[in-house]
């Protein structure tokens, strides 16, 4: 039986649990629909089904999708035309789109795509048992998209999985009540509705009893975390939610969890109770996703980013006085509208003067519905492309500085399992892979036996850096 908690809880019932029918989604986007894509299948699986990878033996296709860049849009309709011709070899196929392009687009697409069978907002994940057995019970085509407030939203509370993973991910709210001018996710996931401190308490419990070392606590804007519990008609619960950083120690009191780490978090909410935590909560990582988006005060002004470049580089100050070690990374927009060859020359001034330890930058792409959709795509895409190229070489250059200063020295890293290399079997070197607190990613060679029992996995380990090779770190346990 799925937990559900806050609002409705309406019994989805309980289908045949003997006949294994086979699940396979694709997800893309962020976290929140990684998450997503294990509530669903932790929602199927009391009701007989089991997940799969190959698309042909499935009986449910379910895309879940993102919508926070056009391409990203294109890819989802491009993938399921691919699967499309599936639907002929069985008819009791379900294909179905989840996620926030199936927020966005709601009831729509199901007349853009004929053979399109379901749409499935992200609020929906609960209902989704009780959609298939209308389905079975002869409705041919749905699209459940509404967005809940509070008080209808039910959180599905996570099981661990079968194989939980050294680093797990919780979420603790979801939705996002910022307004930022070119964005779409409070567009496709609403407002801001925040898990109960108990649920996120029992699923860190759980994970960590289930091998979880380190947690990261997940919302699109972490640093509002309770807002929505406090101020609501939550009667006596509305005194006992914690704020963030509140949230943060009661998880550090837990017993087994050795990391915690967040994100994401808007840097005008990154106040001082979050700072004051860095280096003073033992399993706080010191590294900060702080997304400045623009080094120019006017284009931050029509982001609606609500703070100025100057407080944005005081809070970098008080966070690096509060911990010298902290490791920052950020996100980029190059090309929003009107954006000025001077302005974002002062974008790529910031990431000189800050020196990030990793970035994620993205040419502006305009979204259906924002305000700064009004405001026309303005800038060429030629230009945008060569702003995206000097903002990715600025910061290669800073990171390979910052990665060559790593040399011989001594890290603390928990090891999650095989390096990518030697998952895929290439090279002749067996290696591990593990991130230092600061999270950059090294591989540790092992012998044979050791990678095979995998008895590395799990640990946290003093691993010395032995070599920086194009952007990768290699080291050796000590
Ligand atoms: N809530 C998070 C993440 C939002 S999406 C945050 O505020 O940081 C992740 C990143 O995608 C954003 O930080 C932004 O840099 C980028 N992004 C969002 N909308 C975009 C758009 N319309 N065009 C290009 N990049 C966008
Ligand atoms: Fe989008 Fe801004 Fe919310 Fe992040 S904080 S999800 S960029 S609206
Ligand atoms: Fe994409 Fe939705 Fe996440 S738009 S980035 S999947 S919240």
């Amino acid at each position: 039986m799925v937990s559900v908690e806050l609002g409705r809880s309406e019994d989805i019932g309980e289908t045949a649990r003997a006949a294994t029918r086979f699940v396979h989604i694709q997800t893309f986007g962020c976290q929140m629909n990684v998450n997503d894509t294990d509530r669903i299948l932790q929602v199927l699986a009391p009701h007989g089904w089991a997940a799969t990878e190959d698309p042909a033996q499935a009986h449910l296709i379910l895309l879940n999708t993102c919508s926070i860049r056009e391409k990203a849009e294109q890819k989802m309709l491009s993938q399921l035309g691919r699967l499309a011709p599936l639907k002929e070899y069985n008819d009791e196929l379900v294909l179905g789109v989840a996620g926030c392009v199936a927020q966005q687009e709601g009831a729509a697409l199901l007349h853009k795509v004929p053979y399109l069978d379901l749409v499935m907002g992200p609020d929906h994940i609960a209902e989704l048992p009780a959609m298939l057995e209308r389905m079975k019970q002869g409705e041919r085509r749905i699209a459940e998209t509404e967005l809940y407030k509070r008080k209808d939203f039910r959180f599905v509370e996570a099981e661990p999985r079968e194989e939980t993973k050294v680093s797990e991910f919780v979420t603790i709210m979801k939705g996002c009540d910022k307004v930022c001018s070119y964005c779409i996710v409070p567009f496709t996931r609403g407002r801001e509705v925040s898990k109960t401190p108990e649920m996120v308490l029992r699923e860190v419990e759980k994970l960590v009893a289930s091998g979880a070392k380190e947690i990261t606590l997940l919302g699109q804007n972490v640093n509002s975390y309770g807002k929505d519990l406090q101020s609501d008609d939550m009667g006596p619960l509305a005194r006992r939610v914690p704020s963030f950083a509140q949230l943060i120690k009661q998880v550090d009191a837990l017993p087994g969890v050795e990391r915690i780490r967040f994100t994401t978090s808007h840097p005008m909410d990154a106040i001082d109770d979050l700072i004051a935590l860095f280096g003073t909560v033992k399993s706080l990582c010191e590294f900060f996703h702080l997304p400045v988006q623009a080094g120019n005060d006017r284009v931050l002004e029509e982001m609606r980013r609500a703070y100025t470049i100057e407080s944005y580089r005081e809070t970098v100050r008080k966070l690096r006085a509060q911990c010298p070690d902290i490791a920052l990374s950020t996100d980029i927009i190059v090309g929003f509208p009107g954006e000025t060859d001077a302005e974002f020359e002062d974008t790529v001034r910031l990431l000189e003067e800050v020196r990030y330890d990793s970035i994620f930058a993205f040419k502006y792409s305009e979204r259906p519905g924002t305000r700064a959709e009004k405001l026309g795509d303005t800038v060429p895409e030629a230009t945008k492309k060569a702003r995206l190229a000097k903002v990715l070489e600025v910061q290669e250059r800073v990171t390979r500085d910052k990665m060559e200063a790593m040399g011989g020295k001594v890290v603390e890293v928990l090891i999650e399992g095989p390096s990518q290399r030697s998952a895929k079997g290439v090279g002749t070197n067996l290696q591990m892979m593990g991130r230092t607190r600061q999270n950059h990613i090294v591989n540790v060679p092992v012998p044979l036996g050791d990678f095979w029992s995998r008895r590395w996995v799990g640990k946290l380990a003093a691993v010395e850096i032995t070599e920086v090779k194009s952007n990768t770190l290699f080291g050796r346990f000590i």
